[in-house]
């Protein structure tokens, strides 16, 4: 395997593939609520970057759901972590924020969409994924639109897998 870029170290917990070990939960105060599997995969190519696909599902019906997919950079030398995404609604992003412990805390920092983007719009973003103890990663997202301020949206655990 490729020797990993010493600058990605701090985040070396991520890499692998996570599923979710029981549907996550999925929010919104204008949506019914709903339930989702989802598989994560970080790599990387000895590149001082992380390569990302998260790929979700809804739960009964297997049907895919949301799609992301890009890469995380660090600012080497600081524990600043930027993450540069592309969704399949048609929305690409890049969030940024602070690695504290095994917590990655982002936010939106800058947000584009294609013309023809399902309304509400997205506004801002935050997230956070954290190492558990036990292993297991969490993830939990909240988001901004044109109608409703900062609310979560989504929580789910993973654990690793092949
Ligand atoms: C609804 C954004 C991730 C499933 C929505 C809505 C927005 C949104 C703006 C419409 C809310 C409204 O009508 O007021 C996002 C963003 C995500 C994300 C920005 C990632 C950062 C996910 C994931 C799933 C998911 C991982 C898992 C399957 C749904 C479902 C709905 C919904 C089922 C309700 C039906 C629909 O509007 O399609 N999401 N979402 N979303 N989202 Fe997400």
């Amino acid at each position: 395997a490729m020797e990993l870029n010493p600058v990605l170290l701090p985040l070396s917990w991520l890499l692998g593939t996570w599923a979710s070990n029981e549907p996550g939960e999925g929010t919104y105060p204008s949506i019914k609520p709903f339930r989702y599997t989802e598989k994560l995969h970080f790599s990387h190519v000895g590149q001082p970057v992380i390569n990302f696909m998260f790929n979700a599902f809804h739960a009964e019906s297997n049907k895919p759901l949301h799609r992301e997919c890009g890469f995380i950079r660090v600012q080497q030398g600081t524990n600043r972590v930027a993450f540069v995404i592309a969704q399949n609604s048609g929305l690409v992003e890049i969030e940024e924020g602070e690695l504290t412990g095994n917590q990655l805390k982002l936010q939106t920092q800058s947000l584009g969409r294609i013309s023809f983007a399902k309304e509400p719009h997205v506004q801002q973003i935050c997230r956070v994924l954290q190492l558990r103890p036990d292993g297991k990663l969490e993830q939990t997202v909240s988001m901004a639109t044109d109608n409703q301020s900062l609310t979560q949206h989504l929580h789910i655990t993973y654990s690793r897998s092949c």
